[in-house]
This record gives structure tokens, C-alpha cells and sequence, in this order.
């Protein structure tokens, strides 16, 4: 099956050769073409370019993209769209005064999310999960990473990762596990982290590699959560499984985990809403990608990561969203771009990089998705028509997007 699209106004993020992220003043420049066309076969791009150099193209099918942009789809690589119910009480609890952290002391957020999902089937989880995804995909992302974290027993973490694996074969866009046991200590451990530190180490960690159910090691490195030493335990026993690492940091407190995380060779640190001098230095000549959430901060009112100062430091800079039920329950890559734009000052052409490429490489799968380059994926959006590429960021809010393309399908 072969697909042709004809007449784009304009094909971003055109890259002719691979690359795997861009940082610094690269971010600056968003390549590409103006009257274009993509041509597809099966779920490969083959061609693109110039719409004078399509002629003699034949295709099965033809998609005129007439003052419509064309772009890779949003690869968002930090979510945890597998929970169960939701926490819109805890939201209301903010709003008439409570804090995050106050709600997590009195054994509510993350602790909160744990005991619903505990008592949820795995069928269940499968179903909610699996709506939140189809619910995304029509917003334009096209890959996706997904955390397990509201277990923290080895049954629940194992039954979240199933779910996952479920998605990962059920859904036609690109999926990467991510094994979060260290998100909280459960209620039972309080007087004991310790223990629970063995319990992933000893149990967990195992169990999930010998059912191949995790891509990657996360931590939720913070203060009242999991201490650096803590960190270093996780992030070393791992090694022997070769999970690599993508780590909560810098959320609320900035205390070397950063530079903790590069010294693990960890693929991103992500949050960072708390980033000093020493971070930043910890993050050059690194291959660790910093990675933003701005729909957090949002949500919770928290600093936003100052992503101006990342990229004018020469290091790359990643968006995704953290979908999940107590920080940000939204996984709209569309509005991240936008808030990137409007609060952290990133230009569009910055944010649509962040999301996009640098997005994939956060998730290992730059090779293959986050840029229209021949022998990626057609993973595209076709936006409807707009007037410039800056008034998709600008329009904030509005769907500009008309159709999404998976490995060459339209969905
Ligand atoms: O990335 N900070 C840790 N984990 C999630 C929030 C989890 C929750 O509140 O359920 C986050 O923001
Ligand atoms: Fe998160």
C-alpha cells in the first residue's frame, strides 16, 4: 500500500539525514519545505520534497494537504497514563488550600492512585489505559512512553507492566516500558524504606527482566521519596539487567541528582522545575536528555522548567507531558508545546524540536521516529489549515489537527 501527499504549504522537521537530537542554537531551526509532498510505502516515508519533484509518483492512494502543514507526529516519552480511577478530589483539595506534598503526607497522591489500582482487574486497567492512548493518538502522538509506579507491591508493579505490554502490542503507535517501583514508599514501609529498596532490588527487578516487561529504570529521586543513596542502589541494580535509566529529578528540591543521573549514563532527566548552575554543568558533554513537563507546572502552579537557560547553554531540551492522575492529567502534547512557548519562552521552533525529535531520543527510538527522513516510520499530522507553523503554539488550546498517519494508516 502506498500513500502519496501532495500539495503540503509547508513540511516541517525535514531532515535528510539521521539525526539522533539537537541542542543548543541547532534548536533554533526548525528545516523545512515549502510546497511539498511525502510519499509513503506501507508504514515507511520514502520520499518527500519539492511538489515539482513528485511528478511519475504513483500511488495507491493520494491525500491532498492543500494550506495544511505536515509534521512527524509528537513523540512524548514521559507518561503514566496506566492508572486506575482518578484523583480529581485531591484537585479540588488544592484548590481550597492543600499543597502536593501535604496531600502526599496525609497518605494521599501517589499512595491514593496505589489503593485504587490495587483493587482494579487487570482488564479493567487495560480498558481505561488503552481509551487515555486512543484518546492521545487522535491529539498526534505517535509514540509513547509509559511509566508503572502506582503498584509498588510486586503484584501491582507486575500487573501494570503487563498492561503495558498488552498496549505496547495492541496499539499501531510506538510504546517504551518504563519500571517506576521507587515512585513512593507504601504506607507498610514507612518506618522501613529500606526494605522496600530490597524488595525492588531483590524481587521486582528481577521478576520484570525475566518477563522482558520494562525498556527502563525510573526513580522518583526527591525529598520524602527516594534519597540519592537510594537512587544509587536502583539505578546500580538495574545495570546487571542492562535497564537504562530515565529519572524523576529536581521536581521540588535540587540536591544532585542530576549529576547522579549522568554519571549513570541515564538516556533523560526529567522534571527539573528546580535546576541550579551545578545541574546544568552535570548535563554538558552528557548523553542524558533534560526533559520538561510543562503541563505539571501548569497544574500544580510549580516553577516551570527554565527551559530558556537549558538551550542557552548549548544542551538539547525534550517535551512531554507526564500524564497521570495527580500532577497533570492531560497527555495533549499540542498544549505542552504551547505552554513551552508562552512560559518558558521557547520559540516554536525550539518547542516543536523538543517535542518531535529530542522526544524520541528521550525514549531510545530516534533511529526510527521524531523527523520526516527516508526509512522512518509514517508517523505524520496533517494539520488543518493554518496560517504558519507559529500559529499552532499561538493558538493554544484549538485543535489545528485534521488527521493523524501511523506507520503509513490513517486513523
Ligand atoms: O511525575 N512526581 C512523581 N510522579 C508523577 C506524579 C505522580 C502522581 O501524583 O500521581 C509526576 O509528576
Ligand atoms: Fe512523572
Amino acid at each position: 500500500m502506498s500513500t502519496l501527499i501532495i500539495n503540503i504549504k509547508e513540511l516541517l522537521q525535514v531532515r535528510e539525514t539521521n539525526i539522533e537530537k539537537v541542542s543548543g542554537e541547532e534548536m533554533k531551526t526548525l528545516p523545512s519545505i515549502k510546497n511539498a509532498f511525502v510519499f509513503i510505502i506501507d508504514d515507511t516515508i520514502v520520499d518527500f520534497g519539492p511538489m515539482e519533484n513528485c511528478k511519475g509518483i504513483n500511488a495507491d492512494k493520494t491525500i491532498n494537504a492543500q494550506n495544511k502543514m505536515v509534521l512527524p507526529t509528537w513523540c512524548d516519552s514521559h507518561s503514566h497514563i496506566v492508572y486506575a480511577g482518578n484523583r480529581e478530589q485531591e484537585f479540588v483539595d488544592r484548590i481550597n488550600g492543600l499543597s502536593y506534598e501535604d496531600i502526599a503526607k496525609r497518605g494521599g497522591g501517589i499512595l491514593n492512585s496505589a489503593e485504587t489500582l490495587k483493587n482494579t482487574s487487570e482488564d479493567a486497567l487495560y480498558k481505561q489505559s488503552i481509551d487515555r492512548v486512543n484518546k492521545i493518538i487522535k491529539l498526534g502522538t505517535g509514540a509513547l512512553e509509559i511509566k508503572s509506579g502506582y503498584g509498588l507491591s510486586t503484584e501491582a508493579e507486575i500487573k501494570m507492566l503487563r498492561v503495558i505490554k498488552r498496549i505496547k502490542q495492541d496499539t499501531p503507535i510506538k510504546i517504551k516500558a518504563t519500571f517506576l517501583g521507587a515512585h513512593a514508599v507504601p504506607k507498610i514501609y514507612k518506618e522501613n524504606k529500606q526494605d522496600y529498596l530490597n524488595l525492588i532490588i531483590n524481587d521486582m527487578l528481577p521478576k520484570v527482566a525475566k518477563e522482558n516487561l520494562a525498556d527502563y529504570v525510573d526513580v522518583f529521586c526527591e525529598k520524602g521519596y527516594f534519597s540519592l543513596d537510594d537512587t544509587a542502589q536502583i539505578l546500580n541494580a538495574a545495570k546487571q539487567y542492562h535497564l537504562r535509566s530515565k529519572i524523576h529529578v529536581n521536581q521540588f528540591n535540587a540536591f544532585g541528582g542530576v549529576a547522579l543521573a549522568v554519571k549513570h549514563n541515564a538516556l533523560s532527566v526529567d522534571h527539573l522545575e528546580e535546576l541550579n548552575n551545578e545541574d546544568i554543568d552535570a548535563l554538558r558533554n552528557s548523553n542524558t536528555m533534560p526533559v520538561a513537563l510543562p503541563s505539571c507546572s501548569y497544574f500544580l502552579s510549580i516553577p516551570y522548567t527554565p527551559g530558556r537557560k537549558i538551550i542557552d547553554a548549548g544542551l538539547p531540551l525534550a517535551l512531554a507531558t507526564d500524564y497521570n492522575p495527580g500532577s497533570t492529567p492531560s497527555g495533549n502534547m499540542n498544549f505542552v508545546v504551547s505552554t513551552a512557548c508562552i512560559k518558558m519562552k521557547l520559540t516554536p521552533e525550539e518547542a516543536i524540536n523538543a517535542a518531535t525529535i529530542n522526544g524520541a531520543y528521550a525514549m531510545g527510538i530516534a533511529n526510527n521516529y521524531g523527523s520526516i527522513t527516508k526509512g522512518k516510520k509514517a508517523n505524520l499530522i496533517i494539520t488543518k489549515p493554518v496560517p504558519s507553523y507559529n500559529y499552532l503554539p499561538y493558538s493554544f488550546g484549538e485543535n489545528n489537527i485534521d488527521q493523524v498517519l501511523i506507520n503509513g494508516e490513517l486513523i
